[in-house]
């Protein structure tokens, strides 16, 4: 019997209506707009109201993908939501989003995988359905990253954004969907990229707020230099590993930190800028919404099509980086 493959058959994105220019950080921080878009490509970012969650921008991602598809929540058997921004420690924010969305007959989980987040709950998600257990698996990816932000450091506030995109799973023939899929971990390098406060190491306290623990601590440079490397080597390893030219490529959807790393990681890969999937400029870093979101606008916007050969590839914190070969 031939392996049974998972296929996209909806997408669905959204962001928090607050648009946030880069100068509200002209406003109060040692920055300036020319130094943000040059060095990032970031215009601006969205951002939540206080009170909303992960789980709330998954799930009007969720409802998008759903009217688009044409079914009810309750045919949904899995949710996989990659986050580093649950709504909280515990239930997951697949559970929360479960009893928001109705999706009654479906169980899930959450991915932490930092900014792999969505590459790894998607391949997950495949392998659910590969597996001939489940029919229809949402996958989520999804961040408030605003909840992590230290608004006085210039080296990461002015990067993230809030955002989440979704995708629905669905069995498919042998030459369909995702074809190959490479992913790694390098936990050596979780020093450069971490948060470490509010977890059983360091358990929330005035002690912990007051050093910051609670926010985000990034060795840019050291990051960039990994993510570079590591994201186009993995791509292009997609790619021939399974007997394709990188000419054969149709879209190459990256993760979203750095207008220069994905420059740079498109030109390793010998790829023209049409070939690439931007969004950077108008919604910054999302974490895990960076790929979905893409995906989502670059079907909206026609540059996607069935039958498509798609490459996604991401890097974060961790270290984890991975890529998918996708027959659209
Ligand atoms: O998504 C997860 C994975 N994350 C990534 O892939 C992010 C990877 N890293 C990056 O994207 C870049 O390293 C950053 C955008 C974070 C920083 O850019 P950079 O070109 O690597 O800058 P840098 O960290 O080497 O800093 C250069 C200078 C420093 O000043 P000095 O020490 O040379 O005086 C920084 O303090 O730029 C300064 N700087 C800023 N200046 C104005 C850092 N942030 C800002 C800012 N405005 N917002």
């Amino acid at each position: 019997m031939e392996k049974r493959h998972a296929v996209v058959t909806a997408t669905g994105s959204y962001f928090p209506p607050k648009v946030i220019s880069n100068s509200f950080f002209e406003g109060y921080l040692d920055t300036t707009d020319e130094w943000i878009k040059t060095r990032t490509g970031i215009s601006e970012r969205h951002y939540v109201e206080k009170g909303v969650a992960s789980s709330d921008l998954a799930l009007e991602a969720s409802k998008i993908l759903l009217k688009k598809r044409g079914i009810g929540p309750e045919e949904i058997d899995a949710i996989v939501f990659g986050t580093v921004t649950p709504d909280m420690m515990y239930p997951s924010s697949a559970c929360l989003l479960q009893d928001k969305l109705g999706a009654k007959n479906a169980y899930g989980f959450d991915v932490s995988a930092g900014c792999c987040g969505f590459v790894f709950s998607y391949t997950t998600g495949v392998m659910l359905v590969e597996s001939g257990r489940y029919d229809k698996v949402l996958v989520i990816g999804a961040d408030v990253c605003t909840s992590f932000l230290d608004m006085n450091d210039r080296n990461t506030c002015v990067l993230f954004g809030d955002g989440a995109g979704a995708v629905l799973l669905e069995p498919a023939g042998p030459d369909e969907g995702m074809l190959d899929t490479i992913q790694h971990v390098d936990g050596s390098g979780g020093k450069y990229l971490y948060m470490a406060g509010g977890g059983s190491l360091n358990p929330t306290s005035a002690e912990t707020v007051a050093k910051n623990l609670h926010t985000v601590h990034q060795e840019g440079r050291e990051v960039f230099k990994h993510a570079v490397t590591k994201m186009a080597d993995v791509a292009v390893e997609i790619v021939e590993k399974n007997g394709f030219s990188l000419e054969d490529v149709d879209l190459f959807v990256p993760h979203q930190a750095n207008i220069r790393i994905i420059e740079s990681v498109a030109k390793r890969m010998k790829l023209p800028r049409e070939k690439v999937m931007i969004n950077i400029n108008k919604f910054g870093n999302t974490t895990a919404a960076t790929i979905p979101s893409c995906l989502d606008q670059a079907v909206e916007s026609g540059r996607l099509k069935k039958g498509d050969l798609v490459v996604i590839a991401s890097f974060g914190a961790g270290f984890t980086w991975g890529s998918a070969l996708i027959r659209w």
